[in-house]
């Protein structure tokens, strides 16, 4: 037996401000993005926008239903309209942020399980790193690969 320890890399920023320019329009495309959250159950609202290889952002909003497990998270919104529209164009980069009562969270909303496993097979199939940003009204962190968020990450595409 060997007993191993995993790290994970991170960069956190102060504000928006910090960011580089191309981080931090993404950031700015998933505040927008909240204007298309429909959130009547849990009042909680999540924006999310993809960048794609060609340059271009896709936003995406949580989307709800009277029959919840037919709604859907801001992540994977964002990314299956993504890749409805880009088939096969690489998703460079998505950023995420919550907001609660017209309010950006003051912490950072954090992607669920099933969203991470939809953005590994995303940058598995691209064969490059997806940067994931995790935005709030206080911090931001940016993570440069999914496997920073999802170690251990199930993909059976080659085998
Ligand atoms: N939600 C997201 O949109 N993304 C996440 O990563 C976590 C949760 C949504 C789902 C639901 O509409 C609301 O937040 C409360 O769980």
């Amino acid at each position: 037996m060997t007993e191993k320890t995993l790290q994970i890399h991170y960069l956190e920023y102060g504000s928006l401000a910090e960011l580089e320019s191309e981080d931090r329009e993404l950031c700015e495309a998933a505040v927008k993005a909240l204007e298309g959250s429909y959130a009547p159950y849990s009042n909680f609202n999540v924006g999310a926008a993809v960048r794609l290889g060609n340059g271009l952002i896709i936003k995406g909003a949580n989307q709800e239903n009277a029959a919840s497990p037919s709604g859907l998270c801001a992540e994977r919104t964002a990314m299956f309209a993504a890749n409805s529209t880009y088939p096969g164009v690489p998703m460079r980069s998505i950023a995420i942020v919550g907001s609660q009562n017209g309010s950006i969270c003051p912490d950072i909303t954090s992607p669920c399980g099933a969203c991470r496993q939809v953005m590994a097979e995303y940058q598995h199939i691209a064969k490059a790193d997806m940067s994931v940003l995790l935005c709030s009204s206080g911090r931001i962190l940016k993570f440069s690969r999914v496997d920073d968020v999802l170690p251990f990450i199930f993909d059976n595409l080659d085998r």
